[in-house]
């Protein structure tokens, strides 16, 4: 495989259509979908000359680990449905790329034996669990608690969705529930037996407030679009800010995250580090969002794409190739370190640039 784009058409041809329209699609008309890619396509990068250095670096610290590259794996949902292995083997892959895993709340394997898989590969594997408040405390709590135990070294907490994101792809294939024998396995086993999980426009700031005392675990924000948001973020304890539309699958006529980022990297002003994702594809992308500030980014459905054609393989091509990318990128902007990757470095493509 050369590309993230030739693995993305072998998983279409594998998965069915309704698997693959429910990792492929937004909401409503999807342009905020079409626009996260688009966005990296209309930046430019100047680069600069002779850098003098014939390595690089690309590791980077983020809150609770240490990434080999400024590259990690946002959550998604039900990675059976993309491969018999599901989050084992992406777990596995992420682990000997030395880069961090973002755990789904929604995952088809529980978060323990997500952790048990990863630490088989590296025993200094990171991972981290992503959540969605529930309105029951008890339940959230339990959840907090099982994904300590494992191991997670921080907590995201997903808030870009008090409702569902309205998908037509899945309405139009009537997709709504997992096939038999798949499940949200960390909502089964809980007292008072399996639940849903639950989207709330009832959550607010005390419930994040609630949540940030109740552990010590390092905690960010992951859907946060508006500045004063990012601001509030820093002020209510966060260790760290996901910007994030969700991959287009939340509220459709959201910006794309990168054209909101340099306004969140003023904001926050190095208080806490600002991750992205969304239409990360290429290791340009990468360059890009770094350039403006970004710390890492996250890739969501590359990593589906590369787990539907070839399993922990197809995700380890994934990550290989994207780490490949984007060192030859700092190389071709006259870069050896992260920090190279300044905002000057950063035009509108076009004439004006
Ligand atoms: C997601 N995303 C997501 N986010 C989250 O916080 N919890 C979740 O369970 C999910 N589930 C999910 C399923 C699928 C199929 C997709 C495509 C996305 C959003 C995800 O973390 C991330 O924000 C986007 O996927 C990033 O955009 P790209 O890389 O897919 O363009």
């Amino acid at each position: 495989m050369t590309s993230l784009a030739e693995l993305h058409d072998v998983a279409r041809q594998r998965l069915a259509p309704e698997h693959y329209d429910y990792f492929a699609g937004g909401a409503g008309d999807e342009v905020a979908l079409a626009d996260n890619e688009r966005s990296f396509r209309r930046l430019a990068l100047l680069p600069r000359i002779l850098p003098g250095s014939a390595t690089r670096d690309l590791a980077v610290r983020l809150p609770g680990a240490e990434a080999s590259m400024p590259v990690f794996v946002s959550p998604t949902a039900f990675h059976r449905l993309a491969h018999p292995d599901g989050e084992l083997a992406t777990a596995r892959a992420v682990a000997a790329a030395g880069t961090v895993l973002i755990a789904s709340m929604a995952a088809t394997v529980a978060i323990g034996d997500i952790a048990a898989a990863a630490r088989e590969v590296d025993p200094g594997a990171t991972l981290w669990f992503q959540l969605y408040l529930q309105t029951d405390r008890e339940v959230t709590d339990l959840l907090v608690r099982r994904a300590a135990d494992a191991g997670c070294s921080a907590l995201v907490v997903t808030v870009d969705s008090p409702v569902f994101g309205r998908h037509e792809r899945d309405r139009q294939h009537g997709f709504t529930d997992l096939p038999d024998g798949l499940f949200a396995e960390n909502m089964r086993d809980l007292p008072g037996g399996p639940r849903n999980i639950e989207m709330s426009p009832a959550l607010s700031w005390a419930d994040l407030d609630r949540l940030r005392e109740s552990t010590s675990l390092p905690m960010l924000l992951k859907g946060v679009l508006h500045p004063e948001d990012a601001h509030l973020a820093v002020e209510h304890g966060m260790d760290g800010i996901l910007v994030s539309n969700h991959g287009g699958r939340q509220l459709d006529a959201a910006p794309a995250p990168v054209d909101v980022l340099p306004r969140i990297v003023e904001v926050v002003g190095g208080r806490v580090p600002v991750l992205l994702d969304g239409g990360v594809r290429r290791g340009t992308d990468v360059a890009i969002a770094l350039a403006l500030g970004a710390t890492a980014v996250g890739i969501g459905r590359p990593v589906l794409w590369g787990l539907a054609a070839a399993g922990e393989s197809g995700v380890r091509q994934v990550l290989e190739l994207l780490r490949e990318e984007f060192d030859d990128a700092l190389a071709l902007c006259g870069g050896r370190r992260l920090a190279d990757l300044t905002r000057d470095l950063v035009t509108v493509r076009g004439p004006e640039g």
